[in-house]
């Protein structure tokens, strides 16, 4: 389904400050696979997921969607079949406009725009079924401004305007890592709700070990810019926190100091 071949990408080429964010990076990824991303600081887990969106250019290699070549297609051609949430829960909504409203512009992502006739009585309808199915209470609240949401109730909201169109690929960066651990397990359960529902392919970065391990089919593990450990099935089924640690700290010769990682 996505197919990546011989990704580089490297910042500041032949400066003091060159780094080589992605090396020769190779990875098939099958039509539903729900892939769980690991790895340290630096390792280029976003950097990976920019090349994908288009929100960075790569230097050399071939990402193929559905066997079409669109490695040079613009980002916001690739916005209308990739979703994507990221760690503020700022970004992902506008803050000025209505619960309602912003469900409506996610509507005709990959649309032409149109001019806004306001919303009919059709999509309010389905609008508040669909938060009603996010057992935040906000269904109620569908004409209040988004500024006004909790940072939980608004990476909800992301999600489902991330999957409202259904995409071909939903990228999902430490989308709740800002969140309060009980607020991140909501939002986690959600995710893994839509995701099976629609069948999505996805590819979520954590900090979170236990999470990578609970949630997805398949997890790999960066480091340097390449895919160091990528298991699947039955054998990811079978790994414990200590056993991903152990392969960690092999991998990085470093210990595992951040807390984040071990939260329950
Ligand atoms: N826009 C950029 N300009 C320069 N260096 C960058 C840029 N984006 C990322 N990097 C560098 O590339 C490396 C990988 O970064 P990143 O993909 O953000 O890592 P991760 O998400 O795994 O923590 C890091 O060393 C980072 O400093
Ligand atoms: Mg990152």
């Amino acid at each position: 389904m996505l197919k990546i071949e011989n990704l580089s990408k490297t910042f500041n080429a032949n400066t003091v400050n060159e780094k080589k964010a992605i090396q020769n990076l190779n990875i098939t990824i099958n039509d539903g696979d729900f892939i769980t991303v690991i790895g340290g600081n630096g390792a280029g887990k976003s950097t990976l997921l920019n090349l994908i969106s288009g929100t960075i250019p790569s230097d050399e290699g071939t990402i193929t969607i559905d066997n079409i070549d669109i490695s040079k297609q613009k980002e916001y051609k690739r916005a209308a079949y990739i979703g994507r949430v990221f760690q503020d829960p700022m970004t992902g909504t506008c803050a000025d406009l209505s619960i309602e409203e912003n469900l409506s512009l996610a509507k005709r992502r990959g649309k032409k725009r149109t001019l806004r006739k306001g919303l009919t009585s059709e999509e309010k309808k389905e609008y508040k079924s669909l938060l009603g199915s996010l057992n935040l209470g906000l269904e109620t609240r569908v004409s209040s401004k988004v500024g006004l949401l909790s940072g939980g109730q608004r990476q909800a909201l992301t999600l489902l305007m991330a999957t409202l169109v259904r995409p071909k690929l939903l990228l999902l960066d430490e989308h709740t890592a800002a969140l309060d651990p009980k607020t991140a397990a909501k939002v986690l359960e959600l995710t893994t709700k839509i995701v099976e529902k629609d069948k999505l392919t996805t590819l979520m970065i954590t900090h979170n070990m236990k999470d990578a391990l609970k949630y997805g089919n398949r997890l790999i593990m960066m480091m340097d810019g390449k895919i160091i450990l990528d298991i699947s099935g039955e054998e990811k089924a079978k790994l414990t926190v200590n056993d991903l640690l152990k392969l960690f700290e092999q991998a990085t010769g470093e210990e595992v100091v951040n807390d984040r990682m071990l939260l329950v």
